[in-house]
């Protein structure tokens, strides 16, 4: 079973690497080109304009005018401005406001809107199918006049499901309602575009598609009313005030610039293994089903319930193996709580705590694909013969 000393990466959906131009465009901004973007001598000067490059790669990934884009340090952060941004924004329009998210999403935008809640909020946390996919008509249903704000992702990384958003903005557009989209996971797998989506606000994380660790863009349409949650300096419109990490903001703009030359040709071809592994995992493991499956999913992810066993039991087994997974997202490892997601999806507690989370990426080649297809049976009859709860072998 321990016959290969191959090592595979198989959690794009926690972090990447970068792309090696990524590094090389970072490099001298890390060394000699150092400058504060804010002096006015020549060695701030000449960085004033890197980062206005960057900021046009960033908005031509999503269809925006680079004007409205933010850089802040990641996806976290880009939630938190937002969503707390606005409700700020309406604190005496709206005193007693009312916000939407689903059950679904990142605890960077659940954990916001439970806070807020505690300083008055209302928020309705939709639930989701079977499938994994947010109902519009549920949504259509908790909107009251107090609305300021829903929060919805473009695609959920655990199961990679895509949101119906364009039929959600639809909904809320005409009512004057702010949407927020976290797409940190859509961006690189799927097209994402702010006008397409009806996005008035819109989170990115350059570490999910070969960029830096550190690093993302709050998009805010003109005219949406986000008040600065931080006090400080002048920078990025005063909603990210502190100087500007550079080399990663350089880094940020190739890997944007990168992801939009190779989207198609790169997400082809990761489908196509992730299909391949999907098939081969139904085919050689019995009783396994496969989380979300039925729904429009971004094409590198896979998640796999195997009813009996642990996850964590299998990623640990697999990582001794040479195969690195997630047994539910990076963010909740080490809670002994089933995910979540999972569980708004109706799995039962121990259908949830059996899940396995397969994220491909540009790195992986059809070898990963029958190592894994060799190795992960295995596993599984092992630990299936050692469970109390006995799942077919
Ligand atoms: C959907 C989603 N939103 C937000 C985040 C947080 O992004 P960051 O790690 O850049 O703070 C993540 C990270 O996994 C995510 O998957």
């Amino acid at each position: 079973m321990n016959d290969s000393k191959r090592r595979v990466y198989f959690d794009h959906n926690a972090t990447t690497y970068m792309r090696e131009e990524v590094i090389e465009a970072m490099l001298p901004f890390l060394h000699t080109r150092f400058g504060n973007a804010s002096s006015l001598h020549f060695f701030g000067q000449e960085n004033r304009g890197v980062i206005d490059e960057a900021r046009e790669h960033v908005a031509s990934f999503i269809g925006a005018e680079p004007a409205e884009v933010i850089f802040t340090s990641g996806g976290t952060e880009s939630d938190n401005i937002a969503i707390r941004g606005v409700v700020r924004a309406f604190r005496e329009k709206v005193p007693e406001p009312h916000l939407i998210t689903s059950a679904i999403e990142h605890p960077a935008v659940l954990k916001t809107c439970e806070a807020l809640e505690k300083e008055g909020v209302a928020v309705t946390y939709l639930p989701c199918r079977r499938d994994g996919s947010i109902d519009v008509a549920d949504l259509e249903k908790t909107v009251t006049d107090s609305t300021i704000l829903a929060s919805i992702m473009v695609s959920n990384n655990e199961t990679g499901v895509i949101q119906p958003l364009k039929e959600i903005s639809g909904i809320l557009r005409p009512r004057g309602i702010i949407l927020h989209v976290d797409a940190v996971q859509g961006m690189g797998k799927i097209p994402v575009d702010v006008g397409e989506l009806g996005a008035d606000l819109l989170s990115i994380s350059a570490h999910k598609f070969y960029g830096p660790k550190g690093i993302g863009a709050l998009y805010v349409r003109r005219g949406t009313p986000v008040e600065p949650i931080y006090t400080g300096g002048h920078q990025e419109e005063g909603l990210r005030p502190g100087t500007e990490n550079i080399p990663a903001i350089v880094g940020f703009g190739e890997a944007c610039r990168l992801s939009a030359l190779h989207l198609e040709e790169e997400n082809a071809g990761i489908g196509a293994l992730r299909d391949r592994l999907q098939e081969g995992i139904l085919e050689k493991v019995p009783n396994v089903h496969i989380n979300g499956g039925g729904a429009p999913r971004v094409p590198n992810t896979c998640n796999v319930t195997v009813p009996g066993i642990e996850g964590e039991a299998m990623s640990l087994n697999l990582s001794m193996l040479g195969f690195a997974l997630s047994s539910g997202s990076a963010c909740a490892t080490g809670d002994p709580d089933p995910s979540h997601v999972l569980k708004a999806m109706g799995l039962d507690p121990v259908e949830a705590q059996g899940a396995l989370r397969i994220s491909l990426g540009i790195c992986n080649t059809d070898e990963d694909v029958d190592a894994f297809l060799e190795t992960f049976p295995k596993v599984v009859r092992r630990l299936r013969e050692l469970s109390p709860i006995k799942g077919e072998s």
